[in-house]
């Protein structure tokens, strides 16, 4: 940072994204972003691969020029601004240590590059690096070099050198895909609990919707370079404003139906038994035929489909401590609460107001 930002006097909004484009030729990676980050929050940038997650993050960071559209930090149009200048680190999914340099050196690169303009010296750079070092606990590493630590400790070291110079906004870009499911659990609890303490604001790319559900405040759903949907991990899963978020959120996923001039959907953990419905007259009946059941510990996947849409895979989630006789081959009552299931537009998949069904289903 070459001005240090009073927190004070920053707007709610850190950052500030309008009419964001990035075209790669014919490939329109970013196409049309309009995106306001809060200060001290969480959020989460979760779409499938090639949506245009890094792209985005590099435009934010200053390592990419937008081919149109403009980014404010801190009220300040800094769009054509250098990376240095943007009070904005990253930190890559490879991490990208320097190997050759020890954890305190890695650490401490970003100061030095910036010493004559930060004016720090050599004391001033130790106290920096050390207290960084012990906010994230690796401050017994400091000599070792970067093959010589776990991926959990690897992470940590390229969240310090990004954390050293006191981002605004720290921009994390999938850095928990290298690390196994275990550590990744762990790794995710501790960045959680840092950038709580930290109040720092934070956007963390992923294409993992478990991760996403977990650790965002909010999540910003993006498909083919454009947002389709920003809210809490609740208010999209439960209300999804279009088929690709019902679809990309929920595992498995929603199951969606042809109706009479629209399509709908229910997730598969509403879709139950009929007798488990408290409520008959909140629920819609559909006729279930049941091809086959999964027994995966917690629940009972099953698969089948609707009586009248013979052709559609339609699954069910079936909690292990419901005791309900299930056999294959065998038809069934299920239903669903009517405010659980999702309606869309045929031909653009956005969500409409709730349809009559057919009768064909019951
Ligand atoms: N330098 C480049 N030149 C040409 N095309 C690019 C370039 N960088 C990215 N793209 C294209 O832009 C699109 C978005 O890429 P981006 O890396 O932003 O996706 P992503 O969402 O980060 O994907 P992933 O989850 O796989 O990392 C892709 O189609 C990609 O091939
Ligand atoms: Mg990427």
């Amino acid at each position: 940072m070459s001005r240090p930002l009073a927190l004070s006097r920053l707007p709610m909004s850190i950052v500030q994204i309008s009419g964001l484009k990035k075209y790669f030729d014919a490939v329109h990676a970013v196409d049309g972003v309009d995106l306001a980050i809060n200060q001290g929050e969480f959020l989460v940038i979760l779409g499938p691969s090639g949506c245009g997650k890094t792209t985005l993050m590099r435009m934010i960071a200053g390592l990419e020029k937008p081919t149109a559209g403009t980014i404010e930090i801190g009220g300040e149009d800094v769009t054509k601004l250098p990376p240095r200048k943007r009070g904005v680190s990253m930190v890559f999914q490879s991490y990208a240590l320097y190997p050759h340099m020890n954890v305190f050196n890695n650490i401490a690169f970003p100061l030095r590059a910036q010493r004559r303009e930060l004016k720090f010296d050599k004391r001033a750079i130790r106290e920096k690096v050390v207290s960084t070092a012990k906010l994230l606990e690796i401050d017994m590493l400091l000599d070792r070099r970067p093959r010589q630590l776990s991926g959990g400790q690897r992470q940590r070291v390229a969240i310090a050198r990004a954390m050293v110079t006191k981002p605004a906004v720290l921009l994390l870009d999938e850095p928990l895909s290298n690390l196994d499911a275990k550590l990744r659990a762990n790794a995710r609890d501790e960045l959680k609990d840092f950038q709580r303490s930290s109040d720092i604001t934070a956007v963390f790319v992923t294409h993992d919707q478990i991760e996403a559900m977990g650790l965002g405040d909010r999540i910003v759903v993006m498909s083919e370079g454009k947002i389709q949907q920003i809210g809490t991990p609740q208010s999209i899963y439960d209300d999804p404003a279009n088929e690709f978020v019902a679809t990309f959120l929920g595992s498995p996923s929603m199951n969606i139906l042809s109706g009479n001039g629209f399509r709908f959907g229910f997730r598969p953990e509403h879709f139950l038994p009929k007798t488990l419905h408290d409520n008959p007259e909140n629920s819609r009946l559909f006729h279930y035929y049941v091809k086959r059941v999964e027994y995966l510990g917690s629940d009972r996947l099953v698969y089948g489909y609707l009586r009248g849409s013979e052709d559609e895979l339609t699954l069910a989630k079936v909690p292990s401590n419901v005791r309900v006789s299930l056999d294959i081959e065998s038809d069934y009552e299920f239903a669903v609460h009517n405010s659980d299931i999702k309606f869309f537009d045929k031909a653009t998949g956005g969500r409409i107001a709730q349809q009559n069904l057919a009768q064909a289903h019951t």
